[in-house]
């Protein structure tokens, strides 16, 4: 049967194990999860929900949407839920992006987007990052008039890195109307830095080729309930809304994604865990000789050596029952990812990570 080349292409994962879930795992951080859990006013609204599970939900979102819309101060046509942000960015290149079509990404970011677009067959450009932060300028210089797409991770994911607001503005102001421009904004609640880009305003003001994504996979602790949305204008989610599977989001994440916007207690203490985890690690990787990538999210990206050393190290990490990433398959060899997790886990993580490096040394 006749295969799309850029799907034969792609490794299929239908039978891999996933070692970061094997029993004889002490410390999983691999997955940029909450190790504080989910907010427990989600898990209240969950076993309210449940009895009522055999219904399907709406297929429209309203109540979350508009829960959302008043967090963010948009309309709830501004919003579009899905089953978890990455369903967004499949479901925006299957949308937009046909084959030949250029696409331009950070060389070191999230491997979705790679992924993604390569079902589409799309023509990746993917620029080097600078100091593991995308360089916003060279970003713009690679547009063509075949330019389709533009994929920014801000944080990104792996490198943990930010993008500032001028240079974010600068970059604004070079991208042509027809050209779509991709934010995910997966880890923005854990951001400090007082000059991150607002994306929000943009869309406030009526922009129309900018879509925004966010999760509550991450600092909301709902990852294995799968919700995500986008936020951009409702011309283009009205589009966007016609390739969406219409009951992607089911039925407890809607009533649990509601009550974890409340929860401001558990989003207080996860944000105060990510703080603390960000110190130790500074502080610890910095004691071993390391440098790591300047982190604004809840996890670290670290070099630990030449090309092989990640997968190498991870490799000998778990081991150890310690499960972290090796970022080479994702533009950055030699550089290792590891998730925040309990005191205890990041205690193991590091103690483990000297023994491994020791060995290697
Ligand atoms: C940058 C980024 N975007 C999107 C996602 C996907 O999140 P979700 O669980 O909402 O699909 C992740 C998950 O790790 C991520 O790191």
């Amino acid at each position: 049967m006749h295969q799309k080349p850029g799907i034969a292409r792609l490794p299929s994962m239908r039978n891999s194990a996933r070692p970061a879930s094997s029993p004889s795992v002490q410390a999983r951080l691999s997955a940029n999860e909450n190790p504080l859990g989910p907010s427990p006013k989600a898990l209240e609204a969950i076993a309210e929900a449940l009895p009522h599970i055999h219904r399907y939900a709406d297929p429209n979102n309203l109540q979350l949407r508009t829960a959302l819309a008043a967090h963010l101060h948009l309309q709830p046509e501004h919003i579009l839920c899905a089953n978890g942000s990455d369903e967004l960015i499949l479901l925006t290149a299957l949308a937009y992006i046909n084959p030949g079509d250029e696409v331009i990404m950070a060389d070191g970011t999230f491997i979705s987007y790679y992924m993604r677009t390569q079902i589409m067959d799309a023509i990746q450009k993917r620029i080097p990052l600078v100091n593991g932060t995308h360089n916003l300028s060279a970003m713009a210089d690679a547009i063509t008039p075949n330019t389709k797409m533009i994929l920014i991770c801000n944080p990104n994911n792996p490198t943990g890195t930010t993008n500032g607001a001028t240079e974010m503005q600068e970059f604004l102001a070079r991208v042509p109307d027809d050209v779509l421009i991709m934010v995910d904004e997966a880890y923005v609640e854990y951001v400090t830095r007082n000059d991150f880009p607002d994306m929000l305003v943009e869309i406030r003001n009526g922009r129309k080729n900018m879509i925004i994504l966010r999760t509550f996979a991450k600092i909301y602790g709902l990852a294995g309930l799968r919700l995500g949305y986008g936020v951009a204008h409702p011309d283009m989610l009205d589009y966007l809304n016609k390739v969406r599977p219409v009951f992607d989001v089911n039925a407890l994440a809607l009533v649990a994604g509601i009550a974890a916007l409340e929860d401001h207690a558990h989003l207080q203490a996860s944000l105060a865990h990510a703080a603390e985890s960000r110190a130790f690690y500074q502080r610890e990787l910095t004691a071993l000789g390391l440098t790591p990538f300047a982190s604004e999210t809840n996890f670290v990206a670290v070099r630990v050596g030449e090309a092989g050393s990640d997968t190498a190290v991870m490799q000998a990490m778990a081991q150890y029952g310690v499960a972290i990433n090796a970022l080479g398959g994702w533009g950055l060899p030699g550089v290792i990812r590891i998730s925040f997790g309990s005191p205890a886990e990041n205690a193991l993580c590091m103690h483990t990570l000297k023994t491994v490096l020791a060995q290697r040394s």
